[in-house]
């Protein structure tokens, strides 16, 4: 061997060993000392990547960290007592095991009988974007009475954000709106794929179920199925851990300077990508987010910096939107304004809280799930800048609620839920979301 070739093979023996190997730790902080030391490595560190942020003592964390991260982290957690547990030990092997589970499916499949659908497209499975678009216009070709799609916006990388209104066309007069979003955060994949179920339902039940009928002549359901197509596409990229479960949109880099010390040069450290849930209008910048690009919460420039916010915020305001509901994942909550600090509740609390309920209620009729009702900041932590609070403090809908699907914090994928889940955890949701619904048609 010449000595570059040597070279060569050393680098990609040294690069192929230097794979950084990810685990997700639970966490169990039981003081207020050990929930704030938490809270400060979170704004700190931006590479731990807290599947579930820290909020108060007695409340479960769920952090992903590298193997380089790993001793000192622990270190850290010792020093405080802090009782932790693995929850995932090795990522991406996860990943992988998913993927090819996933490509093994999709050979199955094939062979059935799919073809006898009009319109091909197994809602069992994850998708693409290029997937979701074709399906989308697919339904507005076969289904011309009821469909319609149209984009809302263009994001950083030039996508279009496609939005589906599914209403009956032949009986006009003015209806009341209902928005649904899902894959607001890229790493949370059932959430479209959940959002999708219930555009399947709305436009195949159309004719067979007098309740479903009613919702489509009388509603005019406006469908974001993916608000965060970047992103989304950039999670599926990957199996690496740091890409797949990327969670902001991706917006470009930014930079900032650090000082490293006395008589050196600042370094300069360049991020992408906006928590789109943190840029709403509401509290923008105050508790639960980040000034710091390259954090997961970065809240963005200012609010409604980003192409997928400023979308959302335009196509409500112009339409006579009543309900708002959002999806991600992971916990299983059911939650209503106000999420930017604890104790923070509309004036219409009782409403909101009983039809939270009664939409639980007929979730948890299908297979016992059981959810928690409250607000994103009683529940799990505080976050400013989040779009149901912004739909009900500053566009006056009257239901806003946001679902944070399966799975519950006890099992442990997270967000790496396994496709056999979609179906299921589809089925039980579309109840919660046919009573608020059917609350929305009993709105004077
Ligand atoms: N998991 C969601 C997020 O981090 C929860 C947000 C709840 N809403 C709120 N306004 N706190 O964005
Ligand atoms: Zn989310």
């Amino acid at each position: 061997m010449h000595v570059p070739l040597i070279l060569f093979s050393a680098l990609l023996v040294f690069t192929v060993a230097h794979q950084k190997k990810f685990t997700v730790w639970r966490l169990q902080p039981t003081s207020t000392n050990q929930v704030e030391l938490l809270k400060n490595l979170q704004l700190n560190d931006v590479k731990l990547d807290f599947w579930k942020s820290p909020s108060e003592a007695g409340k479960e964390v769920h952090v992903m960290v590298s193997d380089e991260k790993g001793p000192k982290f622990l270190e850290e957690l010792d020093d405080h007592s802090i009782t932790h547990s693995i929850m995932i030990d090795d990522v991406q092997k996860v990943i992988v095991e998913q993927k090819e589970k996933r490509d093994k499916l999709r050979k199955q499949v094939r062979l059935h009988d799919w073809r006898e659908q009009k319109v091909q497209f197994n809602l069992a499975q994850y998708h693409s974007f290029a997937d979701v678009i074709n399906y989308l216009n697919s339904l507005a070709i076969t289904y011309p009475e009821l469909v319609s799609v149209q984009p809302i916006g263009t994001t950083h990388e030039g996508r279009q954000i496609p939005l589906i209104k599914i209403t009956n066309k032949r009986n006009g007069g003015t209806k009341r709106g209902i928005w649904v979003d899902g894959g607001i955060h890229a790493r949370e994949w059932v959430s479209p794929s959940t959002v999708l179920y219930f555009i399947h339902q709305l436009v195949t039940q159309y004719d067979k179920d007098a309740q479903i009928r009613q919702f489509v002549d009388q509603l005019e359901w406006y469908i974001v199925p993916l608000l965060n197509p970047d992103g989304y596409e950039y999670s599926r990229s990957s199996n690496d851990p740091e890409i797949r479960l990327w969670r902001k949109n991706r917006s470009p880099p930014k930079c900032i300077q650090q000082a490293t010390g006395l008589f050196q040069p600042p370094t300069t450290t360049c991020c992408q990508g906006v928590d789109l849930n943190r840029n709403f209008d509401w509290f923008f910048g105050q508790v639960g987010s980040s000034t710091d690009p390259c954090s997961e919460i970065y809240q963005g420039a200012y609010a409604f910096s980003e192409p997928e916010t400023a979308a959302v915020r335009d196509f409500v305001q112009r339409h006579r939107i009543s309900t708002f509901l959002t999806f991600h994942s992971y916990s299983q909550i059911l939650m209503y304004p106000f999420g930017h600090q604890v104790r923070t509740y509309s004036n219409d609390l009782n409403d909101l809280r009983s039809t939270a309920l009664s939409a639980a209620q007929a979730l948890n009729s299908v297979y016992n799930t059981q959810y928690k009702v409250g607000t994103g900041a009683d529940t799990l932590y505080p976050a400013s800048g989040g779009s149901e609070d912004w739909a009900k403090g500053k566009a006056h809908v009257k239901y806003s609620f946001l679902f944070e699907l399966r799975p519950e914090e006890q099992v442990w994928d997270g967000f790496l839920l396994a496709e056999n889940q979609i179906i299921p955890t589809a089925r039980e949701t579309w109840e919660a979301v046919k009573v608020i619904a059917a609350k929305t048609l009993e709105l004077p």
